[in-house]
């Protein structure tokens, strides 16, 4: 039975991850800051654990209750948006701090300390180890300066996963854009169900190579640029 984890799963992707894993009939580790949020993860029949992913002892505990364990798919999922900005207007510390704490500092604590349990997945052949990028941190593609504080996370957070990726030696690390998606971050009127872009992204993971360590893509597969 193949192992997944997901960080940051009480709702919207990250739970939608938790369900269709578990339905697959894989066996999930799953961790959010909430009690609510640990609720509905074992609602769902998978282990629970309590992370705020912003607290380094926490990050560091979870490490250590993943002692031995071996990990097929790792996704950090958490993420906030901060505020929506229209334009590059300085931003007060308070929202910096919120903003880049979850969206890069728990990828800087996390991934490095996960990259163990996903070399030796998919029966050694290595896992894959996911972070939930957004397609508005793309340098290359950026095209707006809305919600400029989210874009610079998610810049940042791919740097991130891009240096992590280049000390895999079997896991394969990438960026993951889920699309737009109707959760709380992207509301009603957005293009995809969690259940879509959850679907296309597991079809995506389970599809890659390991000519794609250190890449950035599309929920349904398509290469997006750094
Ligand atoms: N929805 C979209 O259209 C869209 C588009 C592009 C990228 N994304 C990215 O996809 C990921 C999931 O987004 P979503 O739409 O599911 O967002 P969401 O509905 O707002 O859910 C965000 C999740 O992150 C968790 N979280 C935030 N900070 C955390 C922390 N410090 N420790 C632990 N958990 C934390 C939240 O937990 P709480 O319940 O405790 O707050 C919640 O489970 C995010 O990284 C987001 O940036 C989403």
């Amino acid at each position: 039975m193949p192992t997944a984890l997901v960080l940051g799963a009480s709702r919207g992707l990250g739970l939608e991850f938790v369900r269709q894993y578990r339905a697959d009939g894989w066996r999930v580790i799953a961790a959010a800051r909430s009690d609510e949020g640990v609720e509905a993860i074992k609602a769902l029949g998978a282990e629970a654990h309590k992370v705020d992913l912003t607290d380094a002892g926490a990050v560091a505990g979870l490490g250590w209750k993943l002692d031995g364990e071996t990990i097929d798919v790792a996704i950090y999922n958490a993420g906030v948006i901060g505020p929506r900005t229209e334009a590059a207007q300085p931003v007060p510390r308070q929202d910096f701090d919120a903003v880049m704490h979850t969206n890069v500092l728990g990828p800087m604590m996390a991934l490095p300390l996960l990259l163990p349990f996903v070399e030796t997945g998919n029966h050694g052949r290595g896992g894959v180890l996911a972070v939930l990028s957004s397609k508005m941190g793309s340098i290359g593609g950026m095209e707006s300066n809305r919600a400029w504080m989210y874009r610079v996370s998610k810049a940042a957070a791919n740097a991130v996963l891009k240096a992590v990726s280049l000390d895999a030696r079997h896991a394969i690390c990438v960026a993951l854009h889920p699309g737009w998606v109707q959760t709380d971050m992207g509301g009603p009127q957005a293009d995809l169900t969690p259940q879509q872009s959850v679907s296309g992204m597991r079809r995506t993971l389970a599809g890659l190579t390991h000519n794609d360590n250190g890449s950035f893509h599309n929920y349904d597969g398509t290469p997006i640029p750094w």
